[in-house]
């Protein structure tokens, strides 16, 4: 059984994308123009005022939604749908409660035409890398809303994906909950090589996670930027670089 990833995937590859929907007759521009490099192994966060496009630009990425125009690239090839390679972990987990966690984990892989063993133990691998190898035999109703997020990144990591999106992961975790949650997926993400696409509202967050930060503009039409976050692992919040990154990227919504 092969754990983690080889180095040299889920490069990503966005070229002059544009995504408009239609809101009552009349065409709403959400992404125009959109550049954009990930190389693989990477940590990019997308930040942006609510209605910016970021779950547009996640899920299009994810292959739920097409762009209008534009080249969207992972590895070198154009999406096509949903695909194993790529696996994408919302705010709910939305864990089937019938399941006990290691059957949650275990199912997506035996779809994929897995046998029962080998689905079995790549699940308490990836349940031991979450923590929570103890609670294998649990069901979801049993578990914090904390763990709950764990396991469900232990069932996106097990079909072992090249690209792992997360729109808004931590969300809606208490702020203690979700500073301890950030460590475990720094971790987690060294540990897995695989690269990662975060959107997230949460600015300390993109700091505290990412290689580089996009940030969509607040007026269509405005400036898309990123933002390099070139600080060592693991980030102190505390340190006088972290807190003027922070800063500047409250000062690009206008904030202080
Ligand atoms: N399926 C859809 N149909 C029509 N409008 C949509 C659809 N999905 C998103 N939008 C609109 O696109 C804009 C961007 O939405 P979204 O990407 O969800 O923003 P964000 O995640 O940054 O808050 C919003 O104005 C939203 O109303
Ligand atoms: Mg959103």
């Amino acid at each position: 059984m092969t754990q983690g990833q080889a180095s040299g995937r889920g490069e990503v590859s966005i070229r002059d994308l544009s995504k408009s929907f239609s809101l009552n007759g009349r065409a709403l521009n959400v992404l125009r123009g959109l550049d954009l490099h990930v190389e693989s192994g990477q940590c990019l966060a997308i930040v942006g005022a609510s209605g910016s496009g970021k779950t547009t630009l996640l899920r299009i990425l994810a292959g739920l939604e097409a762009a209008d125009s534009g080249d969207v690239l992972v590895d070198g090839a154009p999406i096509h749908g949903v695909g194993s390679e790529r696996a994408v972990i919302f705010q709910e987990p939305r864990l089937l409660p019938w399941l006990t966690v290691i059957r949650n984990v275990a199912f997506p892989l035996e779809v994929r035409g897995v046998s029962a063993t080998e689905a079995a133990d790549r699940a308490r691998h990836y349940l031991r890398l979450v923590g929570l190898l103890d609670f294998s035999e649990a069901y979801p109703a049993q578990l914090s809303g904390g763990m709950a997020q764990r396991v469900g990144i232990a069932r996106a990591l097990a079909v072992q994906p090249e690209l792992l999106l997360l729109d808004e992961p931590l969300g809606a975790l208490d702020a203690m909950t979700k500073m301890t949650m950030q460590e475990e997926l720094t971790r987690i993400w060294s540990e897995e090589h695989v690269t990662m696409v975060l959107v997230t509202h949460d600015l300390e967050e993109a700091v505290y996670l990412a290689d580089r930060v996009l940030v969509l503009p607040k007026h269509k039409g405005g400036v898309i930027r990123t933002i390099d976050v070139d600080l060592p692992r693991p980030r102190d919040r505390s340190e006088p670089r972290f807190v003027a990154l922070r800063q500047s990227l409250l000062a690009e919504f206008g904030l202080h």
